[in-house]
Parts: C-alpha cells; structure tokens; sequence
C-alpha cells in the first residue's frame, strides 16, 4: 500500500482566544493578543519545520457580527500585526498572501496587504497564506460569477468547465490543497473555511486552546499525520 504523506500544506483553524482569557477572569481581548503571539511562533516552527504553505484562519466572514468593540480591536491587533511580524517575514524571505473577502476590510488595512503581497510575490522559501474577512461560501459564489461570466462572454466554453478551472478561479489559486487541517480549542467543525480545498484533507482536533498552542503540540501533530493512511478514494 503507498502513503502519500507528503505534508506541503497546513491550514489552521485558531481558535480558542476567548475562552482562554475568559478562563482566567480576563477581558477577551487579552486571549487575541496573547494568540497573535502564538501566530508568530507557530509560523516560525512551521517554516524550521520545512512546511512550505501555512494557511491560518484569522477572520471570518462571520465574525464581523460580533461585538464593534471586538471587531475594532481585532483590527487594531491586526494593524500592529501587519507592520511589525509580517515585516519581519518579508525581511526573512516568506510570501504573504491574502484570501477573503477584501472590500469588507478598513482601506489602509487592504493597501497594507496588497504592499506586502507585491513585495513578497517572488519570494520562495515559505508561503504564509491569511484568511482575513474570509468566507468559503462567498468565495465558491465568486468563483461562480466569475466562471458564469466567462461563459456568457464567450471565453470559455462550457466544456472547459473543470476541477482544475474551479480551482484557479478560487482566492488560493496555484496553491495546492491543504495536506492537513488542524484545529484548536475542541470544537469539531470547520466554520466556513476552505470548504472546496479540504476534500482530501486530513483533519486533527486538539483541545488545546489557541495561546497554549506551542511549537511542540504542532511537532506532535505532524508526527500523527505521518502514520496516517491516505486513501483517495483507492484501496
Ligand atoms: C479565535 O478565537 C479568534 C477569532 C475568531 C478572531 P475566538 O475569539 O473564537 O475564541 P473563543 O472561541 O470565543 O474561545
Ligand atoms: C473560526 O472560529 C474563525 C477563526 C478562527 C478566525 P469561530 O470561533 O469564529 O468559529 P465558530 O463561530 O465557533 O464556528
Ligand atoms: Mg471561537
């Protein structure tokens, strides 16, 4: 039997922030500053691990509904983040990506990100891919727009219509599908996310919530994925 257990691509669903700061009687808003600390760490390890995509849940589509003072202070953390870790990123040689759903984000939060792409755009060594305002709905219903709009226009027949097609016309084109999905905090649902490039995922749920998520629970993860059988469908 062969095991294909090549492991190129880790999507993280981070959760857990709250409950973490809750639990310790602490305002919510702390458990996110501690877990953007993580955030750093665990993109560290992953890159020394040799990992050459990390795709990180950071924003959902959904969690613009919570409170504005969250939101707002998820942005503020957010801004903090995008000039100081992922500058040093770009300094150490990672790509920066972005998938969601952009518009819905502050102006100089998007002109950040789209800086930080373009400089990046040739670099090699690891990919960092962030979900922010993402939505794997949203972006599957683009996608469609986008495919149905080539089709009325006249520039790719029907026929053309593919998984491979499908894909580039999705926020993580020419990236490949995630090997392996992990997430924190013990909840067993994927919110949203990454729902067309998970198909043949494998999936690991820790209770460990995110700020206690250390560089050794993700190598200990890594580990069981390696023992595991992928199947695809075969025998
Ligand atoms: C994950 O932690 C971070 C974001 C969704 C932004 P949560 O904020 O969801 O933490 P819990 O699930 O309430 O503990
Ligand atoms: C998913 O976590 C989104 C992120 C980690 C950014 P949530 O905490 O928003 O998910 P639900 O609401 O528990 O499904
Ligand atoms: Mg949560």
């Amino acid at each position: 039997m062969t095991k294909d257990n090549e492991l190129k691509h880790i999507a993280i669903i981070m959760d857990g922030n709250g409950r973490w700061a809750t639990r310790r009687g602490l305002p919510r808003s702390l458990g996110h500053k501690k877990g953007a600390e993580v955030v750093k760490n665990i993109t560290r390890a992953a890159a020394e691990q040799g990992i050459q995509y990390l795709t990180l849940y950071a924003f959902s589509t959904e969690n613009w509904q919570r409170s504005p003072e969250e939101v707002s202070y998820l942005m503020t953390l957010l801004r903090e983040y995008l000039k100081s870790d992922l500058t040093e990123l770009r300094d150490n040689q990672v790509r920066i990506r972005f998938i969601g759903e952009r518009y819905m984000l502050a102006e100089d939060i998007q002109q950040m990100m789209c800086d930080l792409e373009e400089e990046t755009a040739d670099f090699t060594k690891m990919t960092l891919c962030i979900a922010l305002s993402y939505g794997s709905r949203q972006e599957i219903i683009s996608a469609v727009k986008k495919i149905a709009q080539s089709v009325k226009s006249g520039d790719i027949p029907l026929e053309d219509i593919d998984i491979n097609l499908f894909s580039d016309m999705l926020y993580t084109k020419g990236m490949p599908d995630p090997d392996l999905l992990i997430r924190t905090s013990g909840e067993k649902r994927i919110s949203n996310y990454l729902l067309w490039q998970l198909a043949y995922s494998e999936f690991e749920f820790t209770d460990v919530l995110w700020p206690d998520f250390t560089p050794e629970h993700l190598h200990q993860i890594i580990e069981n994925f390696k023992t595991r059988e992928r199947r695809y469908g075969k025998v």
